[in-house]
């Protein structure tokens, strides 16, 4: 724990060790090496220095707005409020929503919770060994969460999750608890669990088990320590985090914003909603597919065929006539997309439904777009991260479509600044064959 007459850091509130160039500005790279970002290592994450950047390129301060309409692990928000500036963010996925919550919350008594901190990691360790000879924890997690873990490791996770559970009667250091917890569920692993799939057929039973413990209370005092660093300062700005659908009008009011910042789901066949099944299966929030798509699928907007279900659309029609009203140049260019993708699906092995993916997909950007054109201020700017895609081989280049689609709706000016070349490559267009996909940021000025 750090001594309480430590200088405060308040001169450098975004100290990124050694910070990655322009090019990781879309990867979790720099947040993962940073106080707070790093309490969860949400792979669909982007870079708190580049958040930074924006916030200083477009000379964003206190008393300001910022909007993150995917609003996710929290990045945009933990930023504007390090700053002092005022954050509205939404975020579509319950759980995702909840690790941002925590890692928003700073409101502590810091004496008060290193006191509470110290007494519950020992209360802990000496629950986990006086029960984990005892504990049976047979039939209470999914088939997946066995595979995943040592027995013994498993054991202790139960007994942690439990204390938690039942023991910690402060709400916010429950909460930080459980974020602590969930965080050590990767880390404590015998399986591959890196993101995003994971790999339980890769668990190294054989090696000696990890200690949950252990690392859990490491995590708790890291947690602790990054905020003794950031809560010395006096934050006066407003942050809300709100859970909810930014395809539609949540309660900001027109003109609000001034900056804009997010990074969109990809069109990229990337399941959001699957990607935390290990921590929903251990907390017991899902047990099976059908409660991922309940809970978290059915909520997000279109970006992976596990969301569609075919027999409810009809290809022909299923990029909306909005599209077409706002720009008629990306109609036409995704509807011959749509259509060209629905005769290639069907000389494919898994017949994906890429075709109503980017139809979906397209006129769910459009919403957001349409409603953040509504918040933001005039001469406002909208920033977003997005990478482009090919799926079965059909060019999308999605920060195109975003930018004209930005100008349909009455944004002046559309700019589009790249990152990098990303590893997939565009292959089979005869005429363009391995042409690399790329990542970069979109701005549109209203
Ligand atoms: C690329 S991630 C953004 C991550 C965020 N920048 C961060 O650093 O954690 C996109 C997020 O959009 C969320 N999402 C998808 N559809 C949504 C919707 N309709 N409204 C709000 N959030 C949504 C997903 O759950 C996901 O967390």
């Amino acid at each position: 724990m750090p001594n309480k007459q430590l200088p405060l850091f308040n001169d450098s509130i975004f100290p990124i060790a050694n910070a990655s160039s322009l090019a990781e500005s879309g990867t979790f790279k720099d947040s993962k090496r940073s106080p707070i970002h790093s309490w969860f290592k949400y792979p669909a994450g982007y870079s708190n220095r580049f958040v930074a950047d924006i916030i200083n390129r477009f000379e964003i301060g206190a008393g300001h707005w910022i909007y993150d309409p995917f609003s996710g692990t929290g990045t945009t928000l933990i930023c504007a409020k390090q700053f002092g500036i005022n954050g509205y963010g939404v975020e579509a996925h319950s759980f995702v929503h909840w690790v941002a919550s925590v890692k928003l919350f700073w409101d502590f008594d810091y004496t008060v919770l290193e006191v509470e901190i110290n007494q519950l990691l020992d209360q802990a360790k000496a629950i986990v060994t006086s029960k984990s000879q005892h504990t049976s924890i047979d039939g209470i997690f999914p088939e997946l969460i066995y595979k995943c873990y040592h027995p013994e490791t498993l054991i202790d996770l139960y007994i942690l999750r439990e204390f938690i559970i039942k023991e910690v009667n402060i709400t916010p250091i429950r909460e930080l608890l459980k974020l602590a917890l969930t965080d050590t569920l990767r880390t404590s692993s015998a399986a591959g669990t890196g993101w995003p799939y994971i790999a339980p057929n890769k668990n190294t039973g054989e090696k000696p088990p990890k200690n949950a413990v252990s690392i859990f209370s490491k995590t708790v005092k890291k947690m602790y320590e990054d905020l003794f660093y950031i809560g010395n300062t006096k934050y006066s700005s407003e942050t809300h985090n709100i859970l909810g659908d930014s395809r539609h009008r949540q309660t900001l009011e027109d003109h609000q914003i001034d900056l804009a910042l997010t990074s969109p789901p990809y069109l990229n066949n990337y399941d959001y909603a699957d990607r935390t099944r290990l921590e929903t299966y251990f907390w017991e929030i899902t047990q099976n597919w059908k409660d991922i798509t309940e809970q978290f699928r059915s909520k997000l907007m279109v970006a992976a065929t596990t969301q569609i279900v075919r027999k409810n659309f009809d290809v022909e029609t299923a990029l909306s006539l909005d599209v077409k009203a706002v720009n008629a140049w990306v109609y036409e260019y995704i509807q011959a997309s749509v259509l060209e993708l629905s005769k290639r699906r069907l000389n494919k092995g898994g017949k994906k439904d890429y075709d109503l993916m980017v139809a979906l997909y397209v006129n769910d950007i459009l919403a957001v777009l349409q409603e953040t054109y509504r918040v933001l201020r005039p001469g406002g700017h909208f920033c977003l991260v997005i990478g482009d895609s090919a799926p079965y081989g059909v060019h999308i280049p999605t920060e195109k479509i975003i930018g004209e689609l930005g100008l349909g709706i009455g944004f002046s000016e559309f700019k589009y600044e790249e990152f990098r070349t990303r590893g997939g490559k565009w292959k089979e267009n005869p005429q363009r064959h391995s042409v690399p996909l790329r990542e970069g940021v979109v701005i549109l000025r209203k």
